[in-house]
């Protein structure tokens, strides 16, 4: 039975403008399913072990919406650099090194090890084009207690020989080999479709992409409208579509009966928002990489307000960091920073907005995930703030303010993916009646 309680300050989003605050309160863990938030410990589950956090916040756990684990290794390296540039002279030697499953072994076991040590629960990953490192890197996330989704990457044009599928046919036949090879292998970790970019993809292998998303009903994710130059690229590749996101529908890899990620939506035009909006796609918006490559600055608030999901990701190792709390922090300074020099329609992302991004927003790809309303999945992140010295009372208010600027994963107390402990086990000890506070 994995039925126990949490005693700490909760809170979570209730939805995007507003935050819960619970103090010295109580979050009940039913079978790794949230069974709710109480100031008074019920009844019903007195003798259930309790952990008492103390003065802790207890906050639902963040999803990392876009990753690449396989750029962790040069993470903060080659900053200079937009992002064609980028992935030529940066990202694709060192995505190489991939085929090597000792190098893959070395490089993933620290990402995984350092994905642990942060908020992060739940993440939306990309590998490289290799089968058995990323089944490495699946069985590495697997044992960790991760909730995941990972893909092997599809790419066969525009890329160094080595990392360069042999057409499409042998990039589809690749695809759908990694995804049998997964089947009944892993618990909480899922396969997801990765062609990498339009100018990686040729029109047969995102033709055999959409084909493999109905034949194994699989989510898909991949990056749309990041930077100016790619936009351009992208026009003189696919002449004959009206703009990025419609190189993708032509294909129909944008319908199917689980949702598509998309990472960056920098430069997205008015008909391409529609679009993602009326497919359902959900937007990783990835502040830190948007700076680093220069790419500019997702409208954020204007998906929302539009009604398109959005999450947050870090986008490692064009963003540098895993930290949730960073990319938290980064997404309400990019705003800002968007609206006072380019754009004084859309204000710029507050506190709970950001927050709710980084938990339900980002959250809500795996389901009910990312809040302490009844029936959630029971992830939670317990942030000790101790060491963030204050002289003075603050509300739990500001103390999540503050932990969203200032916390790192020395701040990460403990860890709980679907009740169970992935970080600071510690023992409950059974309330009693005339134990209860
Ligand atoms: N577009 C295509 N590939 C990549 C990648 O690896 N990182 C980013 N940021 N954008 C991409
Ligand atoms: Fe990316």
């Amino acid at each position: 039975m994995n039925t126990f309680a949490l005693k700490g300050n909760i809170c979570f989003s209730t939805d995007r403008e507003h935050l819960s605050f619970f103090p010295h309160s109580y979050v009940i863990c039913d079978n790794g399913v949230c069974a709710g938030v109480y100031q008074k410990f019920p009844d019903k589950y007195i003798g259930i072990p309790c952990i008492d956090y103390k003065d802790c916040l207890v906050l639902p756990g963040f999803t990392d919406l876009h990753v690449h684990a396989s750029q962790y290794a040069f993470r903060g390296l080659g900053m200079d650099l937009e992002l064609i540039d980028w992935l030529n002279t940066r990202t694709f030697p060192e995505e190489q090194k991939y085929e090597d499953l000792s190098y893959a072994r070395r490089a993933y076991e620290i990402f995984v090890h350092d994905l642990l040590e942060g908020a992060t629960t739940r993440a939306c990953i990309f590998s490289t084009v290799h089968e058995e490192s990323t089944l490495l890197l699946m069985e590495l996330l697997e044992q960790a207690g991760f909730h995941a989704y990972v893909g092997k990457v599809s790419m066969d044009r525009n890329c160094p020989e080595h990392l360069c599928e042999k057409g499409a046919e042998a990039a589809v036949q690749a695809a759908e080999h990694w995804i049998r090879a997964c089947a009944d292998r892993f618990h909480n970790i899922k396969p997801i479709l990765t062609p990498r970019f339009i100018p990686s993809c040729t029109d047969n292998l995102m033709r055999g992409i959409a084909f493999l998303r109905e034949k194994y009903h699989l989510s898909l994710q991949s990056h749309l409208s990041e930077n100016l130059g790619e936009i351009a690229w992208v026009k003189e590749l696919c002449p004959d579509v009206g703009g990025y996101g419609e190189a993708y529908e032509k294909f129909g890899v944008l319908e199917g009966d689980r949702p598509v990620i998309m990472a960056h939506c920098v430069h997205s035009t008015p008909e391409e928002a529609e679009l993602l909006k009326r497919r359902g796609v959900f937007v990783a918006h990835c502040p830190q990489s948007n700076t680093n490559l220069a790419s500019g600055i997702a409208p954020v608030r204007k998906y929302l307000d539009m009604g398109i999901h959005v999450g947050l990701g870090s986008d490692i190792a064009a963003g540098h960091s895993l930290s949730m709390f960073r990319i938290m922090a980064e997404a309400i300074q990019c705003s800002k920073l968007r609206w006072r020099l380019s754009d004084q329609s859309l204000e710029p992302l507050r506190v709970e907005e950001a927050f709710y991004l980084a938990t339900r927003g980002g959250g809500a790809f795996f389901g009910k995930v990312g809040s302490f309303e009844k029936g959630f999945a029971f992830d939670a992140v317990v942030a000790d703030d101790s060491a963030l010295r204050c002289p003075c009372h603050l509300t739990l208010r500001e103390r999540l303010e503050r932990l969203i600027y200032l916390a790192d994963d020395r701040h990460v107390a403990a860890k709980y993916i679907v009740g169970r402990a992935v970080k600071g086990q510690a023992e409950g000890l059974p309330l009693r009646k005339n134990t209860l506070a």
